[in-house]
């Protein structure tokens, strides 16, 4: 298995980590999708992702407590790899009483649409979803299909999109129909007047955007995975949720990822700021950040730490410590607030730069 492959899976399984437990509490059940499953092992006997997602289940700590019934729908089109896929998932012996899983064969768009358009004629509300995206190429994941289900509250989504590739063939003939379905907007052509990085910036952008509108979701996160052996084929993870618990349990996923020798894994949604995944995290860039953004106003912790999480590749943790606190030592920030001494920032602490 590429290395690669193994950032990508790593992200999903600590994600499911965190999801099953905090949905479980208040959802009686609970709805984990791939739309291209795969035939759940590689080559090298490495565990795909239906099995992955299984056993982010199955090897929980507190399985026990997860008492929500979880139904797994894995798509896949080919024949022989759901056949395998099936193998692997009795391999994992008799599952408990609250999973279900359904291993349908034919294409995603179909078979998926279907099911939505059950859910819509019932209308009855989709249980909280996870849908987990990876198709080989960039032609078979329509926009559109992914906003019919992203509609529904509580649902999320991980894509895995081929964005260096996309950038390649963006120029060439005939790839109308397959850009079209994958943005759901004929705005990608625009991408064509530019180059290089610009290009491939605007390609990033456009598909984060088109998540937020046409699918209605409030924070969209991306993780770029980048192979160095083959810079080129670079893909990028894009995670779309409408709630920010799931957007912090996400970026605590992406930021558990360790660098792997002759890889580069980069958090690539702002421009510019790319923590490296090191243990001495450089909070540089968040600091510039908090400073552009609240300039001499005052703001309380909380808009501190809400501004991270949404708005930049940093987690809520790297805020006190690490950024706030030398800036404050350096007399750069002054805390308008009574509290125990520099250096801490109790709830509602209100602060403002004094540079
Ligand atoms: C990148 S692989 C998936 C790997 C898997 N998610 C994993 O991480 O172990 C893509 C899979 O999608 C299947 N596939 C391709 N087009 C499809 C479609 N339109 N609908 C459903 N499955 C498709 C392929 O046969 C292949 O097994």
């Amino acid at each position: 298995m590429e290395p690669h492959t193994a950032a990508k899976h790593r992200i999903l399984q600590n994600y499911l980590y965190a999801w099953l437990p905090i949905m479980s509490k208040y959802n009686g059940r609970l709805v984990y999708v791939d739309g291209f499953a795969g035939p759940g092992v590689y080559e090298d006997g490495e565990p795909g992702s239906p099995i992955i997602a299984l056993n982010a289940y199955l090897d929980h700590a507190y399985r026990e407590r997860i008492d929500a019934e979880l139904v797994y729908v894995f798509i896949e089109e080919e024949r022989a790899r759901v056949k395998r896929l099936k193998k692997e998932i009795a391999a994992l012996g008799a599952l408990p009483k609250n999973v279900v899983v359904e291993v349908i064969e034919g294409s995603f768009q179909d078979r998926f649409a279907e099911v939505l358009d059950d859910v819509e004629t019932r209308g009855a509300a989709l249980a909280p979803t996870f849908a987990f995206i990876d198709p080989f190429g960039y032609s078979d994941a329509p926009m559109d299909l992914s906003g019919r289900f992203l509609q529904f509250d509580r649902c999320e989504v991980l894509v895995y999109v081929p964005l260096r590739h996309v950038n390649r063939f963006v120029g060439r003939a005939g790839q109308e129909n397959a850009m079209n379905t994958l943005f759901g907007t004929d705005e990608w052509e625009k991408a064509r007047e530019l180059n290089g990085d610009a290009r491939l910036r605007f390609l990033h952008d456009l598909f984060a955007k088109q998540l937020e509108n046409e699918c209605g979701l409030t924070y969209v996160r991306s993780f770029e995975i980048v192979s160095s052996a083959n810079p080129a084929s670079g893909y990028t993870l894009f995670f779309g949720t409408k709630h920010q618990l799931g957007l912090r349990r996400m970026k605590e996923s992406m930021w558990d990822i360790d660098r792997v020798e002759g890889q580069r894994y980069k958090d690539t949604t702002s421009s510019g700021m790319q923590p490296l995944f090191e243990d001495e995290v450089d909070t540089t860039p968040l600091r510039d950040a908090l400073i552009a953004h609240f300039g001499k106003k005052k703001f309380t912790i909380e808009d501190a730490l809400e501004f991270t999480l949404v708005d930049t590749p940093y987690l809520p943790s790297h805020v006190k410590k690490r950024t706030l606190k030398p800036l404050e030592l350096d007399g750069k920030l002054q805390v308008l607030t009574e509290r125990r001494g520099k250096g801490t920032y109790p709830d509602g602490a209100k602060m403002r730069f004094t540079l």
